[in-house]
C-alpha cells in the first residue's frame, strides 16, 4: 500500500555536503518526493517533533543539534515507504548500523545520525501534519 513518511535530513548531513548522495539513496530506490523545503527550525518545533523524548536525559543536546542550523524536509511516498526508508536509513546508533544503509554508510556517531524518518503510520501522520500541513 502507497505511504507517506517524513524524513529529515539533519544538520549534520547538510553541514557535511551529504543531502545529494542522501537524496539519491532514496531516489534510486525509487521512492517519490512529494515535498521537500530546507529550513533552520526553532525549538518550538523541536519539542513537538520530538515530543516522547523531551524528558530523556539527551534531549538538551538534541535540541541543541536540531536547532543549530539548517536541516532538509521531505516527504516521501511509496509502497510501505515508512518501513523501507526506515530500513535504508539504519538503525538509530549509526556505530552498529549495518553497512549499505544511510548511518552504516556515512555516520559514526548515536546522536548526530545524519536522518529521521517517522517510525509508524501513526508517527507518520502526526510528523507529517506538524511540517507540511499545508499538503493535508
Ligand atoms: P531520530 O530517529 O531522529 O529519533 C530520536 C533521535 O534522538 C535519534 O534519531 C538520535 O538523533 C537521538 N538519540 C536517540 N538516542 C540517543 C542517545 N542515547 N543519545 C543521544 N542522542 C540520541
Amino acid at each position: 500500500m502507497s505511504e507517506r513518511t517524513l524524513v529529515l535530513i539533519k544538520p549534520d548531513a547538510v553541514s557535511r555536503g551529504l543531502v545529494g548522495e542522501i537524496l539519491s539513496r532514496y531516489e534510486r530506490k525509487n521512492l517519490t518526493i512529494v515535498a521537500m523545503e530546507q529550513r533552520t527550525i526553532d525549538s518550538a518545533l523541536a519539542d513537538a517533533h520530538y515530543a516522547e523524548h523531551v524528558e530523556k536525559p539527551f534531549y538538551p543536546g538534541l535540541r541543541d543539534f536540531i536547532t543549530s542550523a539548517p536541516l532538509v524536509a521531505l516527504v516521501l511516498e511509496g509502497d510501505q515507504a515508512i518501513d523501507v526508508v526506515r530500513k535504508m536509513n539504519g538503525a538509530t546508533d549509526s556505530r552498529v548500523a549495518d553497512p549499505g544503509t544511510i548511518r552504516g554508510d556515512l555516520s559514526i556517531s548515536k546522536s548526530e545520525n545524519l536522518v529521521h524518518a517517522s517510525d509508524s503510520t501513526e508517527s507518520a501522520k502526526r510528523e507529517l501534519a506538524l511540517w507540511f500541513p499545508e499538503l493535508d
